[in-house]
């Protein structure tokens, strides 16, 4: 097992009729910016309830977040928190508004002269605005870690960045919120957990039993429950899990002392910013094909998977085990309706295979656990996508 540290520090308020908890989560004295996406907020009820729990507080508000927040949205915000001195920032709504805040929080404070850097270049964040946030949508688990995915619109780029200043004060997870959830958003969360829980186990073996059982326990329940929920979206127990699955996916809890991947999410993330598909959708397009081209350094974890979540026979070779596993995923993401090839969504992949394999020459990144995941690789990813 490799080294490690951890601390999170995100309250988690978890259940049914939690949101009314807020006025007592945010002192009165802090000048609030509620922070939203397109508007789903107003027609599901979920406005009214952090209105009505923050009567007494002084809230401001900045809507149109979209999906795949956008730096030039959320740097309109950065000059409301400045002008209006906001101190606190709620964030309601899917991983997009937490993620787009986070993203404000730390931008009003930053030193530098462009706040982009923090994504382009890693530049330093030395202090945010604290924030918390209502999360109507499992997926990003961005609810209880330190990071956002912030894209521009300007060149067409999408970024990732981290920091402990911007883990969520706390979280409130209602999973009724979930019911008004359209399908494919639902897919998305579905789609999204899963591959981050891959992303974490699917690599090479450090000896980490308890970790790889807690993660193929995720995929088994989430695998359940994601039955249920499609079946009946009011089923209150089977959204819980779901959503809990989605929140401990992207904790960083089950993967301490792992070798990680991300290679999926990194690839995925510039079929999002060229074409405009959505996250989740372009993780079930690439998943089993990295896979496919990294058989060799994945292929115990992958055989264990194979035995442990899809009942396969522990006497087959492991290399046919491997193959089980990624036939298995595939026909899981399709079950769900999801469609996993390029072409599915009108993306030609020669043209997407040259694009985005000359973003990462340029600049000179190599993806996945081992760093083997060159251009080269990348292009022959994409060429089976
Ligand atoms: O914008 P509104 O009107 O609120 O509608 C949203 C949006 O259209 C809607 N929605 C959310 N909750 C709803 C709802 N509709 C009805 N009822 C509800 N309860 O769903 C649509 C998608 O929302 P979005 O926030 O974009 O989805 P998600 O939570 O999947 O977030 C995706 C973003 O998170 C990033 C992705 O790259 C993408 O930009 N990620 C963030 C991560 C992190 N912070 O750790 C990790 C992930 O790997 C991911 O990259
Ligand atoms: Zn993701």
């Amino acid at each position: 097992m490799n080294n490690f540290e951890y601390k999170a520090p995100t309250k988690l308020i978890f259940g049914k009729n939690t949101i009314e908890k807020l006025k007592d989560e945010i002192p009165k004295n802090k000048k609030i910016l509620l922070t939203y996406g397109g508007g789903s907020i107003r027609k599901n009820g979920v406005y009214k309830k952090v209105m009505d729990a923050l009567k007494d507080h002084t809230v401001m508000e900045f809507g149109g977040i979209e999906p795949n927040p956008k730096y030039e949205t959320l740097m309109q915000a950065v000059e409301i928190v400045k002008r209006e001195n906001i101190d606190f920032l709620l964030a309601v709504g899917g991983g997009s508004t937490l993620d787009g805040t986070k993203f404000i929080a730390a931008a009003a404070k930053f030193e530098g002269e462009d706040p982009w850097d923090i994504l382009s270049k890693g530049a330093q964040i030395k202090d945010a605005i604290p924030l918390a946030d209502v999360i109507t949508l499992p997926a990003t688990g961005s609810e209880m870690n330190p990071g956002a995915v912030i894209s521009k619109l300007e060149t067409n780029e999408k970024f990732a960045f981290h920091s402990p200043f911007v883990y969520p004060v706390f979280s409130i997870i209602d999973p009724e919120t979930t019911y008004s959830l359209p399908e494919k958003q639902t897919v998305n969360g579905i789609v999204d957990t899963f591959v981050h829980t891959m992303e974490q186990y699917a690599t090479y073996d450090v000896n980490t039993p308890l970790q790889d059982e807690w993660m193929l326990g995720l995929i088994k329940t989430l695998m359940v429950e994601a039955k249920k929920v499609l079946k009946n979206p009011n089923d209150y127990d089977a959204r819980a899990n779901v959503f809990w699955c989605a929140t401990c996916g992207l904790n960083y809890w089950m993967s301490l002392g792992c070798a990680q991947d991300w290679s999926t999410h990194m690839i995925g993330h510039e079929l999002t910013a060229l074409y405009g598909i959505d996250h989740g959708e372009s993780l079930a397009i690439v998943l089993t094909r990295v896979w496919k081209n990294r058989k060799c350094d994945k292929m115990e974890k992958l055989a264990k998977m194979a035995i442990e979540v899809f009942g396969a026979n522990e006497f087959l070779p492991k290399n046919i085990l491997a193959d089980i596993t990624i036939k298995k995923t595939k026909k899981f993401f399709e079950s769900l309706g999801r469609r996993t090839k390029l072409a599915d969504y009108g993306i030609d992949k020669q043209e997407a295979a040259k694009k985005i394999s000359q973003r990462f020459k340029e600049r000179n990144i190599s993806l996945g656990e081992k760093g083997n995941i060159g251009p080269d690789e990348v292009h022959e990813i994409l060429m089976h996508c």
